[in-house]
């Protein structure tokens, strides 16, 4: 099976190509992975896309490419919708006029964050961002196309790779004595090899002619708030001696945040996400959470 991974140097990208080289005894006899960056193949220019499909014919796309900035979002509106919306609706038309699947990311921000309990995928979507906005868009467009299609939401995405969370607290960590933290924002954190794995055992599932296509919710095992995140992977780049000491973090919310920093999008809340339903038609669990981040704060 053809596998054109779009999005190849974002960090689930190149996570996902990590995990393809690892696993290769294992992957490489069933599946052709065909990464390509925004040099590759501009989403956004559908020539480019229908190039590619004609020139290399994959038998499956994996879109891992989308504007993710949150907070640059509100500024570059239009760039934002256009690769949220022109890219998916480019990728989800070609996969539709060449009868392939699409497996495509999505966000707990598709969410408002007033639940009290973890989101379903049948719960009522209302972004409070842009950029939350625009991937509930992208998810419609893709729903009204394309029959043969993984809409996977996840949340929260932490790895090795790419600017994320948990690589800037560790690096701040040893360039502060101080540090505020957002602590009534909650969610799961998800690291990204976990994702790929998930992501891999997908295409296997569907090598093997699984077809139950639609939504489904896939996260990191354990909620949390960015303060509360924060002190874990300090506990554990502690405990495995990537760090001397940890600085004093002082918690803050979200709006006392937003003053200080001067930032304009809006978040969730809470954006607990319900991974029960890929549990239940895909056989997908996520690690034990202190697993996984025992394997993030490894690979930092
Ligand atoms: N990061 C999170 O916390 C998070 C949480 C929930 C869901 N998700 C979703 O998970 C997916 C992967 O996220 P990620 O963190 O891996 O994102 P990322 O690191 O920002 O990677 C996205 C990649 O898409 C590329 N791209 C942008 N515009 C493109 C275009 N026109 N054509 C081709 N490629 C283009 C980017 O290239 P440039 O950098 O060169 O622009 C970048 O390499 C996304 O769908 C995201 O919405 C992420």
């Amino acid at each position: 099976m053809k596998v054109w991974l779009v999005g190849a140097d974002g960090q689930l990208g190149q996570s996902l190509i990590a995990y393809f080289k690892q696993n290769s005894s294992l992957l490489s006899a069933r599946f052709e992975l065909q990464p390509t960056n925004k040099s590759d193949v501009d989403i956004c220019n559908s020539d480019s896309v229908s190039r590619y499909m004609a020139m290399f014919k994959p038998d499956i796309i994996v879109n891992a490419a989308a504007y993710t900035n949150v907070e640059q979002a509100e500024i570059d509106i239009e760039l934002c919708r256009e690769v949220n919306l022109v890219g998916t609706s480019n990728l989800t038309n070609t996969a539709s006029h060449h009868n392939i699947p699409l497996i495509h990311l999505s966000t707990d921000y598709v969410f408002d964050g007033e639940s009290i309990s973890p989101y379903l995928e049948t719960d009522d979507t209302q972004p409070v961002n842009t950029y939350g906005e625009t991937k509930l868009q992208s998810e419609k467009l893709i729903n009204e196309v394309l029959k043969q299609h993984l809409i996977i939401r996840t949340s929260w995405l932490v790895s090795q790779y790419g600017n994320n969370f948990a690589k800037t607290v560790l690096r701040l960590s040893k360039q502060h004595s101080q540090l505020t933290m957002i602590s009534d924002q909650q969610g799961c954190p998800t690291f990204a090899d976990d994702l790929s794995a998930t992501i891999f055992k997908l295409l296997m599932a569907i090598d093997a002619g699984q077809a139950d296509w639609g939504t489904f919710h896939y996260c990191g095992s354990a909620a949390m708030t960015w303060f509360e995140l924060t002190q874990q992977i300090w506990d554990e780049a502690l405990q495995q001696k990537k760090i001397s000491s940890k600085p004093e973090v002082v918690a803050i919310s979200s709006e006392a945040f937003a003053v200080q920093a001067n930032t304009k999008a809006l978040r969730p809340k809470y954006s607990v996400l319900d991974c029960q339903k890929i549990k239940e038609v895909w056989g997908i669990t996520a690690p034990d959470w202190t697993c996984s981040l025992k394997r993030l704060v490894e690979k930092l």
